[in-house]
Order: structure tokens, then sequence, then C-alpha cells
């Protein structure tokens, strides 16, 4: 945790974080906090989420978050602002995947993937967006994948969430740039959060590192660096856009 007295790179902001309950999520949950933000921990999981958030402190609070709810965004617009003001930063990154071949999945398999991974950004905007107007402006960053960039075997549900995450961030970029809200998306390759560092993940992992230019898997830290770039101030010329993190993974597309 960083000095109280020492600068930090989001001073000051407001954010809300899906998926903080685990993951990804979790390092940018710390690293916001570490870096002087005032964190909602927004997810599903309650007590994994209520547990990081208490061990954070006073910058940090839990609410529980159906990202595929409206009626949830709205109420976590609202415990937001009460708690800690209005919101700056927006960071979209719960996510789900179901990985099937397109015989084997099912029509709610894919009305599943496209509640939690896409239309919960459209909820996101028109709940968040009127709270970022009130803080002079913004930055929203969605979470995507190497995956919104092209197109794999067993990844039809998840590739169209992802993609189309890109072109709903594009049109808000397009829209929300008077209001000095930025929105861009990030693409990680693989990364080993601490689950996929187990069992036959790992297996799979290893087979996919040799795949990567930089011969290895991504870690969560470098990942929570790009979100914390976005998020602060070093970025206010950046919308509209798709920052790659994958080592090299899908520079032949
Ligand atoms: N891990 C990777 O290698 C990788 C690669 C590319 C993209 N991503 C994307 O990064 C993001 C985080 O991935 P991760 O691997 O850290 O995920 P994870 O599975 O470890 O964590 C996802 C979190 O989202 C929460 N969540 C799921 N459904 C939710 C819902 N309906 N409402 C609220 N919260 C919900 C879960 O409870 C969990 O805490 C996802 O959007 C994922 O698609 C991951």
């Amino acid at each position: 945790m960083g000095e109280t007295n020492n600068m930090g790179r989001l001073d000051g902001k407001v954010a809300i974080i899906t998926g903080a309950a685990s993951g990804m999520g979790v390092r940018h949950a710390e690293m916001y906090v570490e870096e002087g933000a005032k964190v909602v921990l927004a997810d599903i999981a309650v007590e994994a989420g209520q547990k990081l958030a208490d061990k954070l402190g006073a910058n940090a609070r839990f609410f529980k978050l159906n990202v595929a709810s409206f009626e949830e965004w709205n109420e976590v617009v609202k415990f937001t602002e009460a708690e800690f003001g209005p919101i700056d930063i927006l960071v979209n990154n719960a996510g789900i995947g179901i990985f099937k071949l397109m015989d084997d999945l099912t029509i709610e398999d894919y009305t599943k993937t496209m509640d939690v991974n896409t239309t919960s950004i459209f909820y996101s905007l028109k709940t968040v967006v009127p709270s970022m107007r009130k803080a002079g402006g913004g930055s929203i960053i969605n979470i995507s994948s190497v995956d919104g960039l092209r197109g794999a075997p067993t990844a039809m549900a998840y590739c169209s969430s992802k993609f189309a995450v890109n072109g709903i961030t594009r049109c808000a970029a397009a829209e929300l740039g008077a209001d000095k809200i930025r929105v861009n998306t990030v693409h990680p390759g693989v990364i080993k959060t601490p689950m996929a560092e187990q069992g036959e993940i790992a297996e799979i992992i290893a087979a996919l590192e040799a795949q990567i230019p930089l011969g290895r898997a991504g870690t969560t830290d470098e990942v929570s660096h790009l979100v914390v770039f976005l998020g602060s101030d070093e970025s206010t010329f950046c919308t509209g856009s798709e920052f790659v993190i994958d080592g090299g993974m899908i520079c032949d597309l």
C-alpha cells in the first residue's frame, strides 16, 4: 500500500471496478487503491469481494452487482456517489467464457455470454455516464480480449461478445468526447491469473506460451499497469482505441 503523503497516479479519483473479486480484477482494485483512488469493487461473488474490500481499507467498498441487471447498475451508481462522490473511472472487467464447438453451444450459452460480457456495457454507460458528467469527465475501460480481434474454434459466443465490446466502445468514444469522457478497450492475451497457475490450465498455458513471440504468458500486474494508465491523467488524449497486451500473440493479424 502506498504512503498516504506520496502522490498517486489516481489520487482523488472515484472508480468502479466490476469483477473485482477474482483474477485480474483483484489486482486492478489493489493497484487502484495503492495509486490513491477510492474504489467500489462490484461483483456477484460476495464473500471474496467483501473480504478484499475489507483488506484494502477505508478507500474501498464492496457492492453486490450482477452486471447483467440494469436495476443493479442504477443501485451501484447511487451507492458509489453516496460513499465517495461522482464517478471518474469505470473498469468493465467482469466477464465469462463458455467455450464449446458451435454444434454444442446452446442458445442459453450464447445469450448468457452476450448479457454478461456485452449488454452489461450498455447498461453501465446508461447509468455511469450521467455521474461522470457531474465529475466533469472520466475514463471508461472496457476489458475485451485478443478474442475480440480474431476468431477461434470453440469461442463463438465469447468472440461475438468481445468484438461487440469494441463496437460499443468506439460509438461511446465518438459520442462522449465532448463530455471529456474517454472510452477504450483493453485486449489481454494469455494472462496467468492465480487460478490459471494450477493443474490442467497451467498445462494449456505452457503449450500456448510457445506460440507467443515474447515466449511467455502475461502477468496480472502487467495488465493492471495498463488499466491504471488508462484511468489516469497520463492518457488524456487516448479514446476510442484498442490496447492490445498479449506479448505479440496476434501481431500477425
Ligand atoms: N484470464 C485471461 O487470460 C483473459 C484473457 C483475455 C481477456 N480476459 C478478460 O478479462 C476479464 C477478467 O478475466 P479473469 O480471467 O480475471 O476472470 P475471473 O473469472 O478470474 O474473474 C471474473 C470475475 O467476474 C465476476 N463475474 C462473473 N459474472 C458476473 C456478473 N454477472 N456480474 C458481476 N460479476 C461477475 C466473477 O465473480 C469473477 O469475480 C474478463 O472480462 C475476461 O474475459 C481474460
